[in-house]
């Protein structure tokens, strides 16, 4: 059940649409995130008990970056289908979608 929708304005550019599907016990939620091609977030953290994305289609690149903000960590590509996790132990990250 949709509980909530609002959309966030991404880089000043354009938009991506973030719904609230479930609250779950704690301090966890469950979103969908409807990206539309080459829209990218800022860098950004996940701190708590991070997260999980799992992308179903289409194709995402992840550049991870150092807490204190510095690039380089690494970057991958995630085809369609594809599940990853971060936290702020591992870093921060910015994505983009093709
Ligand atoms: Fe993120």
């Amino acid at each position: 059940m949709v509980a909530e929708s609002n959309k966030a304005l991404v880089e000043g550019t354009a938009s991506y649409a973030k719904v609230l599907l479930c609250d779950l016990p704690g301090d966890r939620d469950l979103f969908l995130m409807l990206w539309p091609p080459h829209v990218s977030t800022c860098i950004h953290g996940h701190p708590g008990d991070g997260c999980v994305h799992k992308l179903l289609e289409g194709k995402l690149t992840e550049t991870m970056y150092s807490r204190d903000g510095e690039k380089g960590k690494c970057q991958t590509i995630f085809p369609g289908g594809s599940s990853t996790f971060i936290n702020d132990d591992m870093g921060y990250h910015k994505v983009w979608m093709h």
